[in-house]
C-alpha cells in the first residue's frame, strides 16, 4: 500500500512540470510577436489607403513587423510628419507680417504641438502605457474637431497659407490612418488568448 501510494505521489512531479512548462509557454506566446502583417492590406483598412502604403513601405520595419509593430511604425511617422509642420509654421511666424496670417500659423502650431506632446515617443520606445496614451489621443481628436482649418478658415490666400494648410492635412490623415491601424492591433488581441499547444 505504501509503496502504491508513493508511487502516485510522484506521477504528480512530471505533470506538475508539464502545467509549469505549458504556463512558461503560454507566457512566451503572450510576449512573442505576432504574425508579420502585409503593409498594403492593412492599409487597405485605412480611409487613405495609398498615402497609408506609400508612408509606411518607406519604413524597411514595416516588412516585418506584426500588427502592433506596424501601429508603432505609423506613430512613429505621425510624430515625424507632426514635427515637420510644426516646424514650417513656427518658421514662417517670424516671416510672416500680416495678422490673421500670423494668427493662422500660430493657432496651427499650437494645435500640431499639442498633438505631438501625446504622439512623439521623444524618450525612445514605445511601451503598453504609450501605446494607450496614443490611442487615447488619437481617439479623443477624432470627436473634437482638429481647428487648424477653422483658425485660418479667415485668413486671405497666400502660398504660405495654402501650404500649411497641404501639410497639415497629410498630418490629419496620418493621424487617421494610425488610429486606424491602432484599432487592429486590438481588433486582433481581442479573442482569449491561443492555448499553448506548441510541439
Ligand atoms: C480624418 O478623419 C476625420 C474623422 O473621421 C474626418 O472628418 C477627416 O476628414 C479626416 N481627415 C483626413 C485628412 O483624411
Amino acid at each position: 500500500m505504501a509503496t502504491r501510494r508513493s508511487n502516485t505521489s510522484g506521477s504528480h512531479v512530471p505533470s506538475f512540470l508539464f502545467l509549469a512548462l505549458l504556463f512558461l509557454a503560454s507566457l512566451l506566446v503572450a510576449g512573442a510577436k505576432g504574425p508579420v502583417v502585409d503593409v498594403k492590406a492593412s492599409c487597405a483598412k485605412t480611409d487613405a489607403p495609398i498615402f497609408c502604403t506609400a508612408t509606411l513601405s518607406a519604413e524597411p520595419d514595416s516588412k516585418t513587423a506584426d500588427a502592433r509593430g506596424l501601429a508603432e511604425i505609423a506613430i512613429k511617422a505621425c510624430a515625424r510628419l507632426g514635427s515637420t509642420v510644426g516646424s514650417y509654421a513656427r518658421r514662417e511666424l517670424d516671416l510672416v507680417k500680416d495678422n490673421p496670417t500670423w494668427q493662422c500659423l500660430d493657432e496651427c502650431a499650437e494645435d500640431i504641438e499639442d498633438a505631438l506632446s501625446h504622439i512623439d515617443d521623444a524618450e525612445g520606445g514605445i511601451d503598453d502605457a504609450k501605446f494607450d496614451q496614443v490611442r487615447q489621443y488619437l481617439d479623443l481628436s477624432e470627436e473634437d474637431t482638429w481647428s487648424c482649418d477653422e483658425s485660418c478658415r479667415e485668413t486671405p490666400p497666400s502660398p504660405v497659407r495654402t501650404e500649411l494648410l497641404r501639410k497639415n492635412q497629410e498630418f490629419e490623415k496620418m493621424m487617421n490612418v494610425t488610429r486606424k491601424l491602432i484599432k487592429l492591433v486590438d481588433v486582433g488581441a481581442k479573442p482569449a488568448p491561443k492555448p499553448a499547444i506548441l510541439p
